[in-house]
């Protein structure tokens, strides 16, 4: 292979275009997805997901394609399709399996594919592998090389970018490791950790994300004590956090296609190899049920059918991804429970959320309301003030501030202020 590296990304979403972007200042990169209109738009230097400014793909030298036949001379194929999970909450490895049957149809002898996509111990090399060489009739470790390096991005988030963090790797040889190091150190100025194996690089990734999940899921069990006994759960934590080592997690909706899918991947191989995985489930249980546990709370607390007003749609703070949000459970159980419900997003995109069902209200129209919830707390809420609240809401209106981003605030006299 020498230094003649090639390199293709497979699945141009919140993953993969970031880093695609990032390779092509040092290496040739074909960005390849199977959604053509996805692709349509990234000619035009549009990234709906607003990870990728429209300057930053102007100035990237990034090739795109939807058609395989144009990744033939590709090398190194970087694997970042969705590991998503089926109504049953099972592993859905349909579009891993996709991509490892397209590129197991054009793949050379010699090349490297590395998985980005979050899986469980063994989906790399028990059957991804399998599956390129069923369609290749090249033999895995002999042939071809397999990689596997976790993906830590976090949406939103600009300061943990891919350049910024460290990028651990892991691969089937001392070779395929080399060369990782190579084409990842070049992104992040060496920040590499290789881990022993490919399957204690899987593990690492989803165990950070099922980690965060069951933390989460402990503050909401508890969020719900100290209501009943009328503590503020913001107060608690922030007295807890003067210890030195209490873990800092906050209350609130756990959606998203990462924490709230991952430990499911976690808890398939358990119950395979027959080990309880009781924890993890439960924190699923939990966390999943936090948005009628609030349903119920802001229904008692009304005590009357109300127009209420939901702030934040997406699953999660300044991003527009409305992928397993679980704002929608809340809403969906508070008009059930007869309540007029309206929802402002200033992320969201208005198509997305029309498939939903669901309206945009604006929040320049001049409608007043008994509650306004604070789902979500995107940038742009944290400056709402007194004339926004007095402008909005009904005398002796209610305010449910899920996030606490508001307590610092100022209100008219006739307004409940409500923190979580
Ligand atoms: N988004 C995150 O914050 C994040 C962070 C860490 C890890 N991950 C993991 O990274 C992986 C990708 O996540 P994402 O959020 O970027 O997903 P995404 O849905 O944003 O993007 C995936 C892209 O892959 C394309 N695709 C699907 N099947 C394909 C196939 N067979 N061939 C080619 N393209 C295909 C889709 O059209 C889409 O554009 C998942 O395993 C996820 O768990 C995501």
């Amino acid at each position: 292979m020498g230094n003649n590296l090639n390199i293709s990304i497979f699945g141009l979403g919140y993953v993969g275009l970031p880093l695609a972007v990032k390779l092509s200042k040092y290496f040739n990169v074909i960005g390849f997805d199977k959604n053509k209109q996805r692709i349509k738009d990234l000619k035009k230097f549009v990234d709906k997901n607003k990870e990728v400014s429209v300057a930053a793909l102007k100035k990237a030298k990034l090739k795109y394609s939807t058609n395989k036949k144009d990744l033939k001379d590709i090398n190194i194929f970087i694997v970042t399709v969705p590991t998503p999970v089926t109504s049953s909450n099972k592993p859905d490895l349909k579009p891993l399996l996709e991509a490892c049957k397209n590129i197991g149809q054009i793949i050379s002898k010699e090349s490297i594919v590395v998985f980005e996509s979050t899986v469980y111990p063994g989906v790399t090399e028990d059957i991804c592998g399998p599956c390129i060489e069923k369609y290749s009739k090249l033999k895995m470790g002999k042939d071809f090389y397999l990689g596997y390096s976790p993906e830590r991005m976090n949406p939103g988030d600009k300061l943990h970018s891919v350049d910024k963090i460290t990028k651990v790797i892991s691969g089937d040889n001392k070779k395929t490791i080399l060369i990782l190091k190579k084409i990842y150190g070049k992104v992040n100025s060496n920040k590499i950790f290789v881990a022993k194996n490919i399957k204690t690089a899987e593990a690492a990734k989803v165990i950070e994300n099922t980690q965060r999940d069951i933390n989460v899921a402990f503050i909401n069990e508890i969020t719900k004590l100290f209501k009943k006994i009328n503590l503020n759960i913001f107060d608690v934590l922030k007295t807890a956090e003067t210890k030195w080592n209490f873990l800092n997690f906050k209350p609130g909706f756990v959606g998203g296609h990462c924490i709230g899918v991952d430990p499911y991947y976690l808890a398939y191989l358990a119950k395979r190899k027959k080990i309880g995985s009781d924890l993890i489930l439960s924190g699923r249980k939990i966390n999943n049920n936090f948005p009628f546990f609030l349903s119920n709370y802001i229904n008692n607390y009304l005590s009357r059918k109300s127009k209420i007003l939901v702030l934040g749609l997406t699953f999660k703070e300044n991003v527009s991804d409305l992928r397993n949000t679980k704002v929608t459970d809340l809403i969906k159980s508070l008009k059930k429970k007869g309540h007029k419900v309206y929802v402002n997003d200033t992320y969201a995109y208005k198509d997305e959320v029309k498939r939903m069902n669901l309206n945009i209200t604006k929040l320049s129209i001049k409608d007043k309301y008994d509650s306004i919830i604070l789902a979500v707390p995107h940038d742009n809420y944290k400056k709402l003030d007194y004339s926004f609240f007095k402008r909005k809401l009904n005398s002796k209106g209610v305010i449910f501030d899920l996030k606490a981003i508001w307590m610092n605030k100022k209100f008219p006299k006739n307004i409940n202020y409500i923190i979580l």
